[in-house]
């Protein structure tokens, strides 16, 4: 059946921890809103899963009870409720959200208390996720509804392609989807047991990580299929370090691994529309775009100058996203001279070190501490350029937010933003595809080097409009990478199941149960 028919031709579930503007700690709440519309766009009917956190009962309006969930040995009783996410002015998506007051409604954060601290339940939390999303992706459903893909998104729902693999009935074909690989779920043995899975899946070939059981390593192993957000990530899981130890069940899984890169959501994120902006724009008004750059300017306490060149930064404080490599050059940024705003927060240290920073260069370095949406969309059009060190970076959605934006991005060359920059070269230049700038390897030297040449292109401003030029022209929508998850799911369809492939779990390690 042809995409956009109005009868859809495949059904999936997305199970997602998070979905925008429901509650977001990071891309996958961007992706987990944009990705099901575009799939809608193509005709395939994809319904979310997510836990019932207070956030998200509070702002889904119409819920409809659909089933009580009170048998499921292992958990707490819960409720399976329905409602349709907004997702944008044209567009809603049905959702399930499971509602379990022991486990979800909570004061905090998805994953951790208000002080940062993990949840101590977080296996069960997300056991009983990833249990939900199997039984409806099963014959076991309560549900006239039924996937015949199941889409689960990081550690989160990676047990739910295991709980399917030992499903003895008819069941959904399982794709894991991994958006960090630095991020896996890992619990105590005994988790096993209490989750319901069987003693023999705790194995090497199977679900067990090092001695304990690891929610990632079960996605990875048991799915049908892998997807990672990008093709060069792809790659990078494939090999230490950023296989994070799971390079070689990676590599040996090639065959069914794909890099898919994300897209952005360009109704969410328009710079002629978005009503964050002290002023909207478009490639042919780019004059309108210092607006922008005035207000964040004195939002932010820095020295109001229209010519100083004005970096920003917004993201999760973590190892990951190289604060600290941005700590060191920062001093040597503001002598250039150049401004920076930072907005993110994460690891406390980081937090201090950046609050401090700010404290020794008012009106020429801001930081703000905190989770800001308005904020964040105003940094994308008020800087000049926008910095992301990331140590690795399994695609990033800001650097393309960025292009969007007219926004020449600094980035590292590494994962998703290999893929989605393009270094300004005089050779890039002339053929048009230039849009950024990137540095190779991580050294403060590097970086540095890679800033006074965003400089020099800045003080050249022919060059510094062709490239605000090419990055606002690049098609950042979500339709191919939708096209393409929809040419997985297709595939899996007519492709024997992990069941039929899959090795029993016979080695010694299960004894140890
Ligand atoms: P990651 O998922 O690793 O955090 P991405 O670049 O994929 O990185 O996505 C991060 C998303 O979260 C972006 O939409 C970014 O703007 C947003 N974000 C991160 N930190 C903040 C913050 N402090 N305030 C507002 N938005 C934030
Ligand atoms: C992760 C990654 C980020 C990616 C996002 C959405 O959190 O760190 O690179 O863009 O997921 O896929």
């Amino acid at each position: 059946m042809p995409p956009n028919s109005s009868r859809p031709d495949l059904s999936v579930l997305f199970i997602t921890s998070e979905v925008h503007p429901l509650n977001k700690t990071g891309g996958l709440g961007d992706v987990s809103a944009a990705l099901p519309v575009a799939l809608q766009q193509l005709g395939v009917d994809v319904r979310l899963l997510i836990p019932g956190y207070p956030q998200v009962l509070a702002e889904l309006k119409h819920k409809r009870k659909v089933t009580e969930l009170g048998d499921l040995a292992q958990f707490p009783p819960a409720v399976l409720l329905s409602a349709r996410l907004p997702v944008s002015t044209s567009a809603s998506v049905p959702i399930y959200i499971i509602d379990c007051p022991g486990l979800y409604r909570r004061k905090g954060g998805p994953y951790t208390d208000a002080a940062g601290h993990d949840w101590p339940d977080n296996a069960l939390r997300f056991g009983l996720l990833a249990k939900i999303g199997a039984i409806l992706a099963s014959d076991a459903s309560p549900l006239a509804w039924r996937p015949q893909v199941v889409h689960c998104n990081d550690w989160q729902s990676g047990l739910t392609p295991a709980y399917l693999y030992f499903h003895r009935g008819t069941k959904a074909a399982s794709l894991m989807a991994v958006h960090n690989l630095a991020f896996q779920g890992v619990f105590p043995p005994g988790s096993v047991t209490q989750l319901g899975l069987p003693a023999a899946s705790f194995d090497i070939n199977g679900v067990e990580y090092h001695g304990k059981m690891s929610f990632l390593k079960a996605g990875l192993y048991y799915a049908d299929h892998i997807v990672s957000v990008s093709p060069t990530y792809a790659r990078e899981i494939q090999t230490a370090p950023l296989g994070f130890g799971l390079q070689g069940l990676l590599a040996g899984r090639r065959e069914h691994l794909s890099g898919i890169v994300n897209g952005i959501d360009s109704v969410e994120w328009d710079p002629a529309t978005d009503p964050c902006l002290a002023r909207n724009y478009t490639a042919n008004r780019l004059a309108a775009k210092a607006a922008n750059k005035r207000a964040l300017q004195q939002a932010l306490g820095l020295m109001v100058d229209p010519d100083i060149l004005l970096f920003g930064a917004v993201s999760r404080f973590t190892h990951q996203k190289g604060y600290d490599l941005l700590l060191q050059v920062a001093p040597q940024l503001t002598r250039i001279p150049a401004q920076l705003v930072i907005l993110g927060s994460g690891e406390a240290a980081l937090e201090q070190q950046l609050t401090l920073l700010a404290k020794t260069h008012p009106g020429k370095i801001a930081v703000r501490i905190g989770f800001d949406e308005t904020l964040s969309h105003l940094i994308e059009a008020g800087v000049d350029s926008f910095l992301m060190p990331s140590r690795f970076e399994p695609c990033g959605l800001n650097q393309m937010y960025s292009q969007h934006y007219g926004t020449p991005p600094l980035v590292h060359a590494t994962g998703g933003l290999l893929d989605t920059v393009v270094d300004c070269t005089p050779a890039t230049l002339a053929d048009g595809s230039a849009s950024g700038f990137l540095f190779h390897t991580m050294t403060p030297g590097n970086f540095l080097a890679a800033i006074r040449r965003v400089t020099s292109a800045y003080h050249d401003k022919p060059t510094w409009r062709r490239l605000q030029k090419n990055g606002m022209a690049k098609d950042f929508s979500w339709r191919t990478s939708a096209a393409a998850y929809r040419e997985i799911y297709l595939s899996l369809l007519s492709r024997p199941s992990k069941q039929a492939r899959a090795k029993p779990a016979t080695s010694k390690r299960q004894r140890k149960m």
